[in-house]
């Protein structure tokens, strides 16, 4: 990707979803190929993928999730969801999940554009509280962090990299 490579990030419906499945499929795919700690283990195939982001899209659909992509010259090269389907007494609050970007993408900024307009989405939703959990120590951690996300603590050995290893995650939150 070129440096000077203009960045679009656009709001997915259930249509445009369903559209841009392999595009998003590749995006997850890679990232679990390249070791992120995304709830999937290794081997991990693009049918698979395309499945996890079927689901995805029948959530936005329902309204209980919302998705996020961002393109590059008509390709998909990152995205993010943020979670709204959650329990009666918890009508303001939201959860990133899921925020990936294609290894070839990476270090331009985009995990930032998408974070910003997942919580402008969220505000627009009606949504002033966010929270996600994230690997500790990895770059994800340090752009929540430069976002002005408050950090909670510490879960040893919360979930698993794709190779089995076990990783500790960061919980965060965030008033919108
Ligand atoms: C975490 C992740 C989404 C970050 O994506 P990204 O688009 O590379 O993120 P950004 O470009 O906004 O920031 C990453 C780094 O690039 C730097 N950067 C941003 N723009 C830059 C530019 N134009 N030139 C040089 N560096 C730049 C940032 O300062 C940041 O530096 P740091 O790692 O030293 O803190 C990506 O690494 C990823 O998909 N990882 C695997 C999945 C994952 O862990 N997701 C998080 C789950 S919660």
């Amino acid at each position: 990707m070129a440096a000077t490579e203009q960045i679009e990030i656009r709001r997915l419906d259930r249509a445009e979803a369903r559209a841009q499945l392999d595009g998003l499929a590749a995006v997850l795919a890679d990232c679990v190929a390249g070791g992120a700690s995304v709830s999937y283990m290794a081997p991990f195939t693009h049918e698979q993928a395309r499945a996890a982001f079927e689901v995805v899209a029948a959530d936005v659909e329902a309204g209980r999730r919302l998705l996020l992509a961002a393109f590059a010259d008509g390709t998909v090269v990152g995205t993010v969801q943020v979670v709204l389907a959650l329990p009666p007494n918890q009508p303001h609050r939201g959860e990133i999940a899921k925020l990936l970007v294609h290894r070839s993408a990476r270090r331009r900024g985009i995990a930032q554009l998408l974070m910003e307009r997942a919580e402008a989405e969220a505000r627009a939703e009606g949504r002033t509280l966010l929270v996600l959990d994230t690997v500790t120590g990895d770059a994800a951690e340090r752009l929540y962090a430069r976002l002005g996300w408050t950090r909670v603590g510490v879960i040893p050995g919360y979930a698993l990299y794709p190779d089995g290893r076990p990783c500790d995650t960061t919980v965060f939150w965030k008033a919108l």
